[in-house]
């Protein structure tokens, strides 16, 4: 962790330099409430080590790091209220700390505050295609999230659109970090193709994880309510795999709670039976490993650099992350 220490370090630095106004406090406190909770800061990370990739200097991607933080934050606030999740890295989440208006407001403004950011790219660097890709891979997320809510009253998802989902929800904002930060020191179409492919694995192993995470994770690691997604009937891959091989009574029980979802404890505790009866934990685990080591095989096609080992490493840190 301590290659990542430093991008962190210098990431943080340039974060506390934004300098929210302390008025009107309802819109810019839980702003500032969010960004201090800490979070791994693994989109921002991305994009400035895929600028050094790319064979430039990794401060020139910090306002699109920035950009791509401040927007995942804003998406957390508002997934929250979504998901009815009360708590987020360990912390109360902005609509219980405050209440849903305020947490949707103050999330809309942190938006702004991201795209605010894109202003200060270097003008060597196309604004408007860099725009161009960011604003598209916003409106990604909106999709893969808007599947995710569909995905709560159906039983009858299929895994290809799981993999569309959270290639929106997640892998889209992954991806254009990775694009955003290699843009930012003028990379040429083959790499930007190259970061496109690592990102798109990348995402897709990341959430894979986070489902993974929210059943068999440690909740006080993890800093999220232990199992919200089944709580919530969510299709992740565990629950989509576990309905295509458990039995038909399994079945039966686990569609009969989800019908009248939010589910209890007891009802999740059994469906996390069933989970591991099935084999779910291991083969999904599995799985999330198969989409990380794919990322790690597009990057082979990056010559050597020193930037490059340090992706190595973030990869290596994501595989084994607990949080
Ligand atoms: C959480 O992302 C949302 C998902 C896409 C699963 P992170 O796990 O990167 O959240 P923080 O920023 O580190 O808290
Ligand atoms: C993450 O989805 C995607 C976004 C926040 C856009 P989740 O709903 O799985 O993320 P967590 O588990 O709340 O962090
Ligand atoms: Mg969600
Ligand atoms: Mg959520
Ligand atoms: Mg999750």
């Amino acid at each position: 962790m301590d290659f990542l220490a430093s991008y962190a370090t210098l990431f943080e630095k340039q974060l506390q330099n934004l300098d929210f106004p302390s008025k009107p406090e309802t819109l810019y406190r839980p702003q500032r409430y969010i960004l201090k909770n800490g979070g791994k800061r693994i989109r921002p990370i991305l994009s400035l080590i895929s600028c050094g990739i790319c064979g430039s200097d990794p401060q020139k991607a910090m306002p699109a790091a920035l950009a791509v933080e401040l927007l995942h934050n804003f998406t957390l606030i508002h997934d929250d209220i979504m998901d009815q999740a009360d708590s987020r890295r360990g912390e109360p989440s902005v609509h219980k700390k405050w209440d849903e208006a305020t947490a949707i407001l103050s999330g809309d403004s942190m938006y702004t505050y991201s795209l605010l950011q894109l202003q200060n790219i270097s003008e060597s660097v196309d604004h408007k295609k860099i725009s161009d890709l960011f604003l598209k891979a916003v409106n990604r997320v909106c999709e893969g999230q808007a599947m995710d809510m569909e995905f709560e009253s159906r039983s009858d998802v299929s895994i290809e659109e799981y993999h569309q989902m959270i290639d929106g929800k997640t892998g889209a904002l992954i991806g254009a970090a990775m694009q955003m930060g290699g843009m930012c020191g003028n990379a040429d179409p083959d790499q930007l193709e190259k970061l496109s492919l690592i990102g798109h694995s990348l995402g897709l192993a990341f959430q894979i994880q986070d489902d993974w995470l929210d059943v068999f994770g440690d909740p006080e690691k993890f800093g999220k309510k232990k199992a919200g997604d089944i709580h919530e009937g969510k299709k992740t891959l565990l629950m989509l795999s576990a309905l295509e091989r458990c039995s038909d009574a399994e079945r039966n029980v686990i569609l009969g709670y989800i019908e009248n979802k939010p589910l209890s404890e007891s009802e999740v505790d059994k469906v996390i039976q069933i989970f591991k009866s099935n084999g779910i934990e291991e083969d999904t685990r599995e799985i999330y490993l198969q989409h990380y080591s794919r990322a790690e095989n597009a990057l082979q096609e990056f010559g050597d650099s020193n930037y490059k080992q340090d992706l190595q490493h973030l990869i290596k840190f994501l595989k084994n992350r607990e949080s």
